[in-house]
């Protein structure tokens, strides 16, 4: 029987965030912005990388990995470019200040460019995108990961997942939104699986000889996830390296540490946002009027035997956060096992989540931090 057994709200699970944090020693504005990141995300239905996630960030500021007080420094800028440092301080806040000042700064020259060195794990990349495409920008979001992730002619790891997002808004329609790994999937699908217990699909994963496995019971300390498209992935991981890491004046390669596990280190990942002013380019109406026609196009091309509907990239994730919003989400056996471990370190009642109704189920035991 799942877990979940009531719609939660994202206003009560937003509420039940920002109480962890609080009570994790964190101030209410950050605590508010990490929240709206990591609901937002649920809502899209990216359970992977939602509120799941708050529980092993909090984690890693009680191992040392991430600083709890620190704050996103501004180390330099100018007209279309910014760089930040976050200091180990949470990094969802710290990425939003980035892409922030990207935006605000392609108001005035058409596109720029933050980056953020010393950072964590920011989540999923789309939702920094995704703030461009709410100001009529077109919005890009990068990351760098520790290795965990083979390259052609590697055995183990070598690269991070390294995840690309951009969003654009359209008319009518729905922003489009890509937001993907590099690798064939993120790491935390494997996670999902492996922590209730269930083999994982052909090609995601190989094992300490390099040869494919469905048993992801050793992962990540054992084994590697596989690029995506083979050479194509791992080319776009690379990019993703340099444009992050290397660009940002941060840590790269084998300078990432794992942010919930291994050896106590700091994380040290680097993040980068685009923002591009479409108004600089044409006139924002004349662009999403021809965002809505592309959107159609693709929309109403002629289907595959068995195939219904084709859909634009975050299509799916618009429909999921219009459900979520008026009807609330079913949360996954595997979030409400980690918003269940996050209440008991911090003392919390997780029924607080379904707002005034009463909670039934959330009592087994996460088996996996
Ligand atoms: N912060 C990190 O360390 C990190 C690392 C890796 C991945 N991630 C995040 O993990 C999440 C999941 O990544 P993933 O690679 O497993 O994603 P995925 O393979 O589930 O792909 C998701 C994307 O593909 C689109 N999509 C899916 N099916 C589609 C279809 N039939 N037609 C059109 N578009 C379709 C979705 O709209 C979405 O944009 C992302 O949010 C990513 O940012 C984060």
């Amino acid at each position: 029987m799942p877990l979940c057994v009531k719609p939660v709200r994202p206003d009560d699970l937003h509420a039940f965030c920002v109480e962890a944090m609080l009570k994790a020693g964190m101030d209410r504005a950050d605590a508010d912005i990490t929240a709206e990141v990591l609901v937002a995300t649920d809502t899209w239905g990216t359970y992977t990388h939602g509120t799941k996630q708050l529980r092993p960030l909090l984690q890693s500021y009680r191992d040392g990995r991430m600083d709890l007080h620190a704050k996103p420094e501004l180390v330099g800028q100018g007209a279309s470019w910014a760089t930040f440092d976050g200091h180990h301080s949470m990094p969802m806040p710290a990425s939003v200040l980035a892409m922030t000042a990207a935006i605000d700064k392609a108001h005035q020259t058409g596109i720029a460019v933050a980056t953020v060195r010393n950072s964590g794990h920011y989540g999923a990349a789309g939702y920094y995108a995704h703030l461009a495409a709410r100001q009529d920008m077109i919005g890009l979001s990068f990351t760098n990961v520790d290795p965990c992730m083979a390259v052609p002619g590697s055995r183990g790891p070598v690269l991070g997942t390294n995840p690309i997002a951009y969003a654009v808004p359209a008319g009518d329609e729905p922003p489009v939104m890509l937001d993907i790994a590099t690798s064939v999937v993120a790491a935390s699908k494997v996670f999902a699986l492996r922590d209730v217990g269930k083999p994982i699909p052909d090609g995601w994963l190989v094992n300490a000889d390099g040869l494919p496995t469905t048993d992801p019971t050793g992962y990540p300390a054992v084994g590697a996830l596989l690029p995506m498209a083979a050479h194509k992935g791992y080319g776009l991981a690379l990019m993703v390296e340099i444009l992050t890491g290397v660009l940002s004046g941060g840590a790269f390669g084998n300078g990432i540490s794992s942010w919930g596990g291994g050896p106590v280190a700091p994380v040290s990942q680097s993040h980068t946002f685009i923002a591009i002013h479409i108004a600089a380019f044409e006139p924002v109406a004349d662009f999403k009027r021809r965002m809505d026609e592309l959107t159609r196009q693709i929309r109403s091309a002629p289907k595959a035997k068995g195939s219904d509907r084709i859909y634009l990239p975050g299509e799916m994730e618009h429909e999921s956060r219009q459900r979520a919003i008026e009807d609330g989400m079913a949360l996954p056996d595997h979030v409400m096992l980690r918003l269940q471990g996050m209440a008991e370190d911090l003392g919390l009642d997780l029924i607080r989540i379904y707002g005034q109704h009463a909670a039934g189920g959330a009592t087994r035991k996460e088996r996996h931090g």
